[in-house]
């Protein structure tokens, strides 16, 4: 088999390994969530595998094992550029190699300086190579690894629940709650995906959060729940119970704290508010992604949802790619990327 048919066999190969991907969002920190198929010499698939977790086998070696020797001169259609380093596993090239597999269509190329170029190295063995089927699609699965890997710190999404007129609380500080019961299991998935939780210490002063996963959601591992802010917090507060770990980080610089969490194996952030917080880390050009819970509700007084970042003229807003819209019950979920300025 040759030419489109087989393409079609490799897009719909790789759109399974993105979903199998998908199967381990939250649980493979500080490594990507990775989805392979293999396909033998006919297109059909003869193996399939993800990366669990992080010291669990990579996903093409998984995938490569289910093949056994139907791997030989067939393809291995993988969401990422298989890797050429030693870590707590063997290089996935050797792997690929040592199969007898001939040809390597991945999607997104592996930015890291020792994992990098795998590519490569197969290319120069002989394998044919073709990069970006689906690497949009792919680039969203593992966006937030990517950016961490890219960037040096940690991805953050920014969270916030708000009125149809911007508020995140009414004026006597009640915000419980703007949003209905769908939402707010919504943001739980959110938070079941993140390495950790972050909120400043007049959320956590104002509503005492518990910051866990619940609502039923399945997660891999509690986050951490961060607290920022340089007040001292009252004993007994929710969010220091056992329930999860805790850190508190006494200060105001949100570069520093996403320095701390770096260290600390976070790659993934979710930004909980308040409102001050926000606007200090939008400001400072460290949110990502921003998550709006949007209620059909009206206040007309209390706090904005986002307190001051800094832009004091419309040609200094900061704007979002959205690429979702969705229905949440009574609510609506929308979600972009942060368009940063051009040479940001
Ligand atoms: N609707 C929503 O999605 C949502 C989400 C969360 C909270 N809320 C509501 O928001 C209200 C609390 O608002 P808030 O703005 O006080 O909460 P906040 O942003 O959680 O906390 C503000 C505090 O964060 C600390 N902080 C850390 N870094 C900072 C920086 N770079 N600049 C300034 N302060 C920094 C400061 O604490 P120190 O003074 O200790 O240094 C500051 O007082 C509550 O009514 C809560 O219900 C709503």
């Amino acid at each position: 088999m040759s030419g489109p048919v087989l393409d079609v066999a490799e897009r719909a190969a790789m759109s399974r390994a993105l979903a199998l991907a998908a199967l381990a969002v939250g649980a493979t920190s500080p490594n990507p969530v990775v989805g392979a198929v293999v396909l033998d010499r006919e297109g059909v698939i003869v193996g399939e595998g993800y990366h669990h977790r992080a010291g669990a086998p990579h996903a093409e070696v998984e995938a490569l094992a289910q093949a056994g020797p139907r791997a030989r001169g067939g393809t291995m259609v993988v969401t990422l550029e298989p890797c050429r380093h030693t870590g707590r596993t063997g290089p996935c090239t050797q792997a690929l190699l040592a199969a007898g597999v001939t040809r390597l269509v991945y999607a997104v190329p592996d930015p890291s300086p020792d994992a990098g170029g795998g590519a490569a190295e197969l290319a120069a063995a002989g394998v044919d190579v073709v990069c970006g089927v689906l690497g949009p699609e792919a680039e969203r699965v593992n966006e937030a690894w990517l950016t961490a890997v890219r960037t040096g710190r940690p991805h953050v999404t920014l969270k916030m629940a708000t009125t149809l007129d911007g508020r995140a609380a009414a004026a006597d500080g009640t915000s419980r709650w703007i949003t209905g019961l769908e939402a707010r299991t919504d943001a739980h998935r959110y938070r079941a995906r993140v390495d950790a939780i972050l909120v400043g210490s007049g959320t956590v002063l104002a509503d005492d959060p518990s910051l866990t996963v619940r609502h039923e959601v399945p997660s891999a591992r509690p986050p951490l729940r961060v607290v920022v802010g340089t007040r001292p917090l009252r004993a007994g507060l929710r969010v220091l119970d056992d329930e999860a770990p805790s850190l508190v980080l006494r200060t105001r610089d949100p570069g520093e704290v996403l320095a701390e969490l770096w260290g600390r194996g976070v790659r993934s952030v979710l930004l909980e508010g308040g409102p001050t917080l926000a606007g200090a880390f939008v400001g400072a050009g460290l949110v990502d992604r921003v998550v709006a819970y949007v209620a059909p509700v009206l206040l007309g007084q209390g706090p904005a949802a986002l307190g001051p970042a800094g832009v004091c003229t419309i040609a200094d807003a900061v704007r979002l790619q959205v690429d979702e819209v969705v229905p949440i019950g009574t609510d609506v979920r929308i979600s972009g990327r942060v368009v940063r300025p051009e040479g940001g």
